[in-house]
């Protein structure tokens, strides 16, 4: 930092004001001697504020890093969980005949065989569309009130923890959307879809 300025750099800044203000003298002018001193003072202060600055910045930076891969940490537990807890099953076209087999580029993107039942024929939706225009809120909300037919385990779903639902939806949001929609679904009595399917009895 240099040293205080020379005299004959402050006065003339004084007298610039003086004109400024058209000749009168300022109130609370001060001495030469005392804006002398003040500078070199708010100076430092300059100086420290532009170093909250820079600190605040800084610890912005590392809290993203952090923050970052705490979300590599939760679609990582999301993608064991969508593994574990057997959505691929079915949700993923082949996954359950192909031993799990299957490139994650088509996880979770649904599936166009039909479960038929009393409830008529069901398919397992595309999840990555399905959540795509979700939030994160909604879909945890989603998941705790929704019953769709068989043999859609949803009674799986609802006790899970939000932590882990949340990890469910960073996972699936992570792999972004792809596939197709599922076929609609078909209602009891309607013409049997002529799709492949799997046949409950009754
Ligand atoms: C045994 C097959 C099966 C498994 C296992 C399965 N699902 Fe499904 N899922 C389905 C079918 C079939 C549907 C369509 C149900 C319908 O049309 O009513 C469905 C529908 C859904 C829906 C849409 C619900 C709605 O409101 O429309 C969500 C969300 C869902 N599944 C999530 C999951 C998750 C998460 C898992 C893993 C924990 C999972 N599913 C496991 C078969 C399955």
């Amino acid at each position: 930092m240099r040293g205080p300025e020379p005299i004959a750099t402050v006065v003339p800044c004084l007298l610039r004001h003086e004109r400024q203000t058209g000749g009168q003298p300022m109130k609370n002018r001060m001495s030469p001697h005392a804006a002398l001193m003040a500078r070199p003072v708010r100076r430092v202060a300059r100086a420290t504020a532009v170093l909250t600055v820079l600190l605040s910045s800084a610890l912005a930076g590392a809290q993203t890093a952090s923050s970052q891969k705490a979300d590599k940490g939760e679609i990582q537990r999301g993608r064991y969980l969508v593994m574990v807890a057997g959505c691929n099953d079915c949700h993923t076209p082949g996954y359950a005949a192909k031993n799990g087999e299957v490139d994650e580029k088509l996880w979770l993107t649904g599936d166009a065989l039909g479960w038929s039942g009393p409830w008529g024929t069901t398919y397992p939706v595309n999840l990555r569309l399905f959540m795509a225009d979700m939030s994160k809120q909604q879909w945890v909300k989603h998941a705790r009130t929704m019953t769709p037919r068989p043999p859609m385990p949803w009674f799986n779903v609802r006790p899970m923890t939000d932590a882990d639902l949340k990890a469910i939806y960073a996972y699936t949001r992570s792999l972004g959307r792809g596939g197709d929609p599922a076929p609609a679904f078909v209602p009891p009595g309607a013409n049997k879809p002529g799709g492949p399917l799997v046949q409950f009895p009754g």
